[in-house]
């Protein structure tokens, strides 16, 4: 099967900034995609040359196999949702979404019908005559979105699309986005800074770091086996405990460390590596059978649990999440464990 949309060695450099760094990447047909990494690291540079909006330095874009490198944005088949909604100010709802099919010279029946499909697919069939200014934020983010899905692209790029939003209408149009995802059945590629909507929509996750790919694969993949430090910091917290990784006689593998000698997976290379600890996988034990000893400096309440922080000698205290009954005190001497063989190993 061909991919829906692959890149070779695409790249672009504005002087001496390297916005990309020379990229494959594999898009499948329908697909949930994201693009995630810190600000800078080369998001919105690779989306815009997917689009047509920003021509490559270097390398070649393939749409469904065919080189489509120069083609016009207008003829690559590709719809875009920015983070601003850009709604036209003095067209209503209706002639807003509208627009495209307008341009696309279909008939007036036909785009009746398409406008009345894409507003109940955002659920704003009773907002067809606001002026966008009429609109709360997120229901102007809807409309964007209905604009976009109107001429059913097959390829849907989406960079912050839920950037201004606040916190419980970025959750409710996560899942909106997640529905209208199955329903269009389109490749989606979404952009986001937020590695909770990350985990939450993606199918995989293709982590972007100083203008290049650190990481690619299912939220799942990123998330128990990060390929690097930034990859294990950037998605979901880790304890990081440095060390030397050292193979012993009997086939097991040691982390050696001045301050402790920890147990790792068989299966870790040896050298200079960090041992990643998610907080989750980490629990209070009596100090005789503890991997780590510390001190407990905070106790702070989150709802579901308590996240402790135990001062274990080095630059950061180690986080752990406790049940609500077996939360200890701060001042607590505590014994730190986990199974090893659930844990990440990663070359620093
Ligand atoms: N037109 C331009 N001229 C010069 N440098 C640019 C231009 N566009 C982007 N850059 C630089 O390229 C790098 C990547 O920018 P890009 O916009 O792709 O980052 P991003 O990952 O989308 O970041 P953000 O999360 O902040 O949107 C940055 O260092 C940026 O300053
Ligand atoms: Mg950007």
């Amino acid at each position: 099967m061909t991919a829906r949309l692959h890149t070779v060695g695409i790249s672009k450099q504005y002087d001496s900034v390297t916005a990309l760094s020379p990229t494959d990447l594999e898009v499948q047909d329908g697909e949930f995609l994201t693009l995630l990494g810190p600000s800078g690291s080369g998001k919105t540079t690779l989306l815009q040359i997917i689009a047509g909006l920003v021509e490559p330095s270097g390398g070649q874009l393939f749409i469904s196999g065919k080189e489509a490198t120069r083609t016009a944005a207008g003829e690559r088949g590709i719809g875009m949702v920015f983070q601003s909604y850009a709604l036209f100010p003095h067209l209503s709802v209706w002639e807003n979404i509208a627009y495209p099919l307008r341009m696309r010279k279909m008939d007036k029946p036909a785009i009746a019908a398409a406008v009345k499909d894409a507003l109940e697919m955002v659920q704003m069939g009773a907002y067809a005559h606001r002026l966008p200014r009429e609109l709360s934020g997120g229901q102007q983010q809807r409309i964007a979105l209905a604009r976009c899905f109107v001429y059913k692209p097959s390829v849907i790029l989406l960079d912050e699309p839920l950037g201004a939003l606040d916190k419980k209408l970025r959750e409710h149009m996560q899942s909106e986005i997640r529905k209208l995802h199955k329903e269009l059945g389109a490749t989606f590629i979404y952009v986001t800074h937020d590695q909770e909507e990350a985990l939450n929509l993606s199918d995989r996750i293709c982590l972007m770091n100083n203008s290049r790919i650190e990481q690619l694969g299912t939220p799942e993949d990123l998330y128990d086996r990060p390929a690097s430090a930034f990859s294990a910091q950037f998605i979901g917290y880790s304890n990081l405990l440095p060390g030397t990784a050292r193979r012993e006689t009997d086939g097991s593998a040691t982390l050696q460390h001045a301050r402790y000698a920890l147990p790792l997976r068989s299966d870790a290379k040896a050298g200079e590596v960090a041992l990643v600890v998610r907080p989750e996988q980490a629990a209070l034990c009596s100090p005789d059978d503890a991997y780590l000893k510390g001190a407990v400096t905070e106790v702070v309440f989150a709802g579901s649990d308590y996240r402790v922080l135990v001062d274990i000698g080095g630059d950061e205290p180690f986080l752990l999440r406790c049940g609500r009954r077996d939360a200890p005190a701060v001042g607590d001497v505590v014994g730190l464990r986990w199974n090893a063989g659930h844990t990440a190993v990663v070359h620093v």
